[in-house]
């Protein structure tokens, strides 16, 4: 373990600087940033590597691999104070920097930024570069990992295309690390959700065998509200799935209610309910009224983070779903898919929603969707199904006494 003591930095006091350097792996950073009262304020250990492509001076398109970072330093990095975040600025090999800050929002942490640079002055490692000198990328980093948490992704993360191509594996970071206690809950990134729980990724491609319409377990039900200055306005109680495919395959994330926040408004003609979480930048459920005495869901939008940094939304103005009186609610405990395109679909569990009307907080009388009413539904099937016999009957002794008629003639 290395420690420095940095210069005072005017306004944020002494910051004491300690590293811990690779011991796990060669290739592994380790950081361990300590502030002046000696409380850890950032973690974070992780593996990289990089390919880098660029021109030589026989126009010709070349690409060298940065893996063997070799020795690293530190200097740079701080705990931030009351203008700067926190930021990981490491120094490795011939010029090469690579520097992450992170920002805070209300109860989650992000990277703000990664910031990768490389010198091809080094003829060593960039032999015969057209243009020499100091090149720079900086990706945005689009996953938000709640405060008090430290997030883990043991799976490759690739960042950046074309001339710099930018992997990560086996990252731990927590920034604002809370009484100087590095925080055993993990946050883990989606594709290491997918290692560690049974079916979360369903390929599409791959008929199921079996009758569920959902081979995932059911989401949780979480219960959603909206006030205004006349209290509360919208209700909605549900269990929310969602299915997005991409390239064939389908990806199948459950809401969880204890990490979602909603909020919303409401007006006379529309209502709005937005949820959001550290994977989902917002998801909207927007109600309208029709002829006057109806509501229903008409727009969906959802813009949502991808663990590779990018981001996936998509919007329809043009549904009909949830359809029931205004002055009642709305309700269906089947599961029931909301689609909203070909490669966005919500399944709704234990479904309730009021958007309008709502009186003293509470929901009024429920419409309940068809697919509840198996009470009648049973019955209906049961007798259709005897009918049917009676008659297959029927026509099965008809045919038997004219086949034995016919055949009587003949004799
Ligand atoms: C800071 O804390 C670490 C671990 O708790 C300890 O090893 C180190 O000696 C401390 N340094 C100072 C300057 O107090
Ligand atoms: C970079 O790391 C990834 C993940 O471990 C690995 O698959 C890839 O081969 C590495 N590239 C090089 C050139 O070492
Ligand atoms: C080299 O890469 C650039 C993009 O970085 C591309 O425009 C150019 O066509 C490539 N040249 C060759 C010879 O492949
Ligand atoms: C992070 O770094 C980038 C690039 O250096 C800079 O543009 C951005 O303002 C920084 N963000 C914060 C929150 O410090
Ligand atoms: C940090 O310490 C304060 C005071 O001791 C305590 O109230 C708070 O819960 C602690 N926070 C965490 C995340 O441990
Ligand atoms: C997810 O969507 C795909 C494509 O629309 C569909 O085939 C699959 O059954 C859906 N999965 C779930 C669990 O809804
Ligand atoms: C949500 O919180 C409740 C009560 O704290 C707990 O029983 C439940 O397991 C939590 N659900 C999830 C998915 O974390
Ligand atoms: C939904 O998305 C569309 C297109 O991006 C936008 O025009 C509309 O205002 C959005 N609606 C809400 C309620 O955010
Ligand atoms: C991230 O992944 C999505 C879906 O897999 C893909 O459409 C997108 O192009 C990727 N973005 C980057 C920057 O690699």
């Amino acid at each position: 373990m290395v420690c420095f003591r940095l210069a005072p930095v005017p306004g944020s006091g002494l910051l004491l600087l300690c590293l811990v350097l690779g011991a796990v792996s060669s290739y592994a950073l380790e950081l361990n940033l300590r502030d002046s009262e000696n409380a850890t304020c950032l973690y974070a250990k992780w593996q990289m590597n990089f390919t880098i492509r660029y021109e030589t001076t026989d126009k010709h398109n070349k690409t060298v691999t940065i893996s063997d970072l070799g020795p690293a330093t530190y200097s740079g990095s701080s705990c931030g104070d009351d203008q700067n975040g926190p930021k990981i600025a490491v120094q490795f090999g011939s010029g090469f920097s690579w520097i992450a800050n992170f920002t805070e929002e209300k109860s989650f942490y992000s990277i703000d930024s990664i910031s990768f640079s490389y010198n091809t002055n080094d003829n060593t490692t960039f032999p015969d570069a057209k243009e020499k000198g100091v090149f720079t990328v900086s990706d945005h980093v689009a996953f938000r990992v709640p405060l008090n948490d430290i997030f883990r992704c043991n799976s490759l993360l690739t960042l950046g295309k074309n001339d710099v191509v930018q992997h990560y594996w086996d990252v731990h970071v927590q920034a604002f690390v809370q009484n100087g206690t590095v925080s055993t809950k993990e946050f883990l990134c989606d594709k290491d959700k997918t290692l560690t729980t049974v079916l979360p990724i369903v390929p599409t491609t791959v008929p199921s065998p079996t009758t569920t319409p959902s081979p995932k377990e059911k989401p949780e039900v979480g219960s959603y509200s909206v006030v205004n200055s006349n209290g509360t306005c919208l209700l909605a109680t549900m269990g929310l799935q969602l299915n997005i495919t991409h390239d064939k395959v389908a990806s199948v994330i459950n809401i969880n209610p204890n990490t979602t926040n909603f909020t919303g408004s409401c007006h006379p003609q529309t209502a709005l309910l937005r949820l959001s979480s550290s994977s989902i930048k917002y998801l909207d459920f927007v109600f309208a009224v029709k002829n006057e005495n109806r509501f229903y869901l008409k727009e969906v939008n959802v813009s949502m983070y991808l663990v590779n940094g990018s981001v996936f939304s998509i919007a329809n103005n043009n549904l009909s779903y949830w359809d029931a009186p205004l002055g009642s609610s709305y309700m269906c405990n089947k599961e029931q898919t909301v689609s909203v395109s070909g490669a966005f679909q919500i399944n709704t569990f234990d479904l309730r929603v009021q958007p309008f009307n709502v009186m003293e907080g509470k929901y009024s009388t429920a419409q309940e969707c068809s697919l509840d009413d198996d009470t009648i539904l049973i019955p209906i099937i049961v007798g259709a199904g005897l009918s049917g016999l009676i008659i297959v009957i029927v026509i099965a002794y008809l045919i038997g006494r004219r086949k034995s008629y016919a055949g009587y003639q003949t004799l």
